[in-house]
């Protein structure tokens, strides 16, 4: 029961450098909220309780989060990181551990994280802290003649002396429950910026003989806040380059890792290889031996082995075989469902359709509710007209069928097994199975006609 983990993320703060009336926590990094960040590291951790400190933009902040596990305490008024802290304490147990994390410091790690719990303990006080080259702005670590912690000191309380010293507090802390209620109640705002300083304790601490110790995160960005929307482009570079950095170390071939944006969860095969400017979002799996080309938008969908999509393709919530070829300037949009060996090609769009084993829909045409067997053909400029202007309606191609270009599909409608459309025709009932069906006006030769001629 002692060593009980609480979590208190801050999230009150306006933001009011972000020029935004989106709350400055829910501000997107890699397609998800810096709070989001936070409070997904925090789980990890597997805390007894999660509590978020929110005030500006409380309903839209609240409401972006609805399906987390948390309290959530408000605060009315930003009053300072101490009031904050204070305004959890209620639900706070009254042993175990507090950990405070802030919701626009979206880049920590877990692993830090641990490296704090692991030198923690519910008698000692653990600071995050970190040796930077320009401490400006930060509040500084102060240290004794034995190099213990006495006490930190906000940048615009401190001395010239003071801010001499390159040890910084990241904000990140570990704090005893026995002791942390006392502590914030004697809390006083009388300081350059009349706030309650959560920073306070530390000196608490020590005259209360509580051991305070140091743990420092791996990287130094891992503690970068956001305050505006330059730091933020900042922060999602540096988180880009580093998932781009594990792919390459996990054999992906990137052919420039400063030109990928996966906003979501990648996993990729061995031999893969993706040229520059590709976003993934969401869920995306590309097995061994995939390629994909310059440009492409690829969200939550799942590419099979040795299939190549070609450079300026969008790919949204589909599925595709191994050994297919898709794009350029393909469109899979929901339910597209392609087997293996299927080829694609430009300016194609499909929709909630299966695309058989080995089937071609090659160029220019519109996919939408089919069923489309294996070894088909599907000419240029072939269209399902599948929307009535009210419903849906189901196109069904059968295995080895061949649509000729230019055809329309009027759905509902079966081409069957082995047959074979003519180019043009407009296509409104079943077309049986290993036959030649065509719909065409017959062509007319005008006798006697001339071009008219300028007046
Ligand atoms: C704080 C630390 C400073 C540290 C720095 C690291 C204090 C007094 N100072 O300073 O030592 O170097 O972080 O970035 O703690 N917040 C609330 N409610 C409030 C005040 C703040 O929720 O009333 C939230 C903010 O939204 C933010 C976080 O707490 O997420 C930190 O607040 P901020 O005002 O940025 O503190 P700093 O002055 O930067
Ligand atoms: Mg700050």
């Amino acid at each position: 029961m002692g060593n009980v983990l609480s979590v208190v993320i801050l999230a009150a703060g306006q933001g009011k450098r972000m020029y935004s009336t989106l709350p400055k926590v829910l501000h997107p990094l890699a397609g998800k909220a810096m709070l989001r960040h936070v409070v997904d590291a925090a789980e990890c951790l597997q805390p007894a309780l999660l509590c978020i400190v929110y005030g500006h933009g409380a309903e839209q902040v609240q409401s972006a989060l609805s399906d987390i596990k948390a309290e959530w305490a408000l605060q009315a008024q930003q009053l300072g990181t101490g009031h904050a802290v204070r305004q959890a304490l209620p639900v706070l147990p009254a042993d175990g551990m507090t950990l405070v994390l802030f919701g626009d410091v979206p880049l920590i790690r877990v692993e830090t994280l641990q490296a704090m719990l692991a030198v923690g303990s519910p008698d000692k006080l653990v600071l995050l802290t970190d040796v930077i080259d320009n401490p400006k702005g930060y509040g500084r670590i102060v240290r004794d003649a034995n190099e213990r912690i006495v006490r930190i000191v906000e940048e615009k309380d401190a001395t010239d002396a003071e801010r001499h010293i390159r040890e910084i507090n990241t904000g990140i802390m570990l704090l005893p429950n026995q002791y942390l209620g006392g502590w914030l109640e004697r809390l006083s705002n009388g300081n350059a910026q009349g706030e309650y300083y959560l920073t306070d304790v530390i000196s608490m601490a020590v005259s209360d003989g509580v051991e305070v110790r140091s743990a420092s995160p791996a990287a130094s960005w891992e503690t970068y806040g956001v305050n505006s929307k330059v730091q933020l482009a900042e922060l999602e570079r540096i988180h880009q380059l580093e998932q781009a950095k594990r792919l390459l170390e996990q054999g992906t071939m990137l052919l420039d890792p400063a030109r990928i944006d996966i906003r979501g969860s990648l996993s990729v095969g061995r031999d893969v290889v993706i040229d520059v400017n590709c976003v993934f979002e969401g869920q995306v799996e590309l097995a061994d031996g995939v390629r994909i080309g310059a440009n492409c938008m690829i969200r939550n969908a799942r590419i099979g082995e040795q299939t190549e999509i070609a450079p300026f393709s969008h790919i949204d919530d589909a599925e595709v075989g191994a050994g297919a070829r898709i794009g350029p300037y393909a469109r899979l949009r929901p339910g597209a469902k392609l087997a293996d060996d299927t080829h694609v090609g430009n300016f194609v769009e499909i929709k909630k359709s299966a695309v058989g084993l080995g089937s071609k829909v090659n160029h220019l045409s519109y996919i939408g509710d089919a069923d489309i067997g294996a070894g088909v053909n599907v000419g240029a400029g072939t269209i399902t007209c599948n929307y009535d202007g009210v419903n849906k309606h189901k196109t069904v191609i059968e295995n080895n069928a061949f649509i000729g270009s230019g055809t329309m599909l009027v759905a509902p409608v079966t081409v069957e097994q082995g047959a074979t459309i003519g180019a043009g025709s407009t296509i409104t009932r079943h077309a049986p199975a290993e036959k030649l069906t065509l719909e065409r006006a017959k062509q007319v030769t005008v006798p006697g006609w001339s071009r008219p001629e300028k007046d």
